[in-house]
């Protein structure tokens, strides 16, 4: 059975970790084997950039966050995603490239399309078979975010008018790339959600006897 790479994306504060985790149960249910992982931080090197990227006093100049996301996600799939697809498995991961072309490029100082090349040539141009957008306005993902009265990190502390950057970049890559996404409406419940994300997912992860 060949291996199955599905992404999750959206802003900070969508829910992507219930789905996420919501998601895993059910394909492993199906019998078979799931990898959990996520970027920035899913390996011990990534661990290290992770904290880099998102806890750094000082200032990051745009082009070198770009590269530390690209050498996490490098190793990353090195070591982890594609191994791990390589034996079958379905590996469901929290943010991958689209969040480096969502977030590194609503800075504005970093071209979509750029950030977009390096990810590709830090990957060996594996693209997954379908990425989830959790797609909540940033208004409401910050009520989210205040509600839970999550301690913010230095990106989730940027202003609101970055946080609608980022969703309208999202949404355009989905227009973009209609077979690979499935756009949602993060203010649904939780189970209306899972369930259309099943359903998209069961025929890619079942066996085809
Ligand atoms: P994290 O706490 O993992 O995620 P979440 O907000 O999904 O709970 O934070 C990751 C942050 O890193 C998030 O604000 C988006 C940002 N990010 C980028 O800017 N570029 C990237 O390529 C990735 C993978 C993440």
């Amino acid at each position: 059975m060949s291996g199955v790479f599905i992404t999750f994306e959206g802003g900070d504060g969508v829910g992507k970790s219930t789905q996420l985790q919501l998601l895993a149960g059910f394909v492993e249910s199906l019998g078979r084997e799931v990898i959990v992982t996520r970027e920035p931080g899913g390996t011990v090197l990534g661990a290290e950039i992770r904290n880099i990227v998102l806890h750094h006093r000082g200032e990051i100049a745009p082009r070198a966050e770009a590269l530390l996301y690209a050498a996490d996600r490098a190793h990353h799939v090195e070591t982890v995603v594609r191994p791990a697809l390589e034996r079958g498995a379905v590996v469901i991961q929290d943010r991958y490239f689209d969040s480096s072309i969502a977030y590194q490029g609503a800075g504005r100082v970093l071209d979509g399309e750029e950030v977009r090349e390096i990810s590709m040539w830090a990957t060996g141009s594996l693209i997954p078979d379908l990425t989830v957008l959790l797609d909540l306005d940033a208004q409401q993902a910050r009520v989210r975010l205040d509600a839970e009265a999550k301690e913010f990190d230095r990106l989730e502390s940027e202003q609101s008018d970055f946080h609608e950057r980022v969703q309208r970049a999202y949404r355009d890559l989905a227009l973009l790339d209609p077979a690979r996404w499935l756009v949602l409406d993060a203010s649904q419940t939780i189970d209306n959600i899972a369930k259309t994300i099943r359903e998209r997912v069961e025929p890619m992860v079942s066996d085809p006897r």
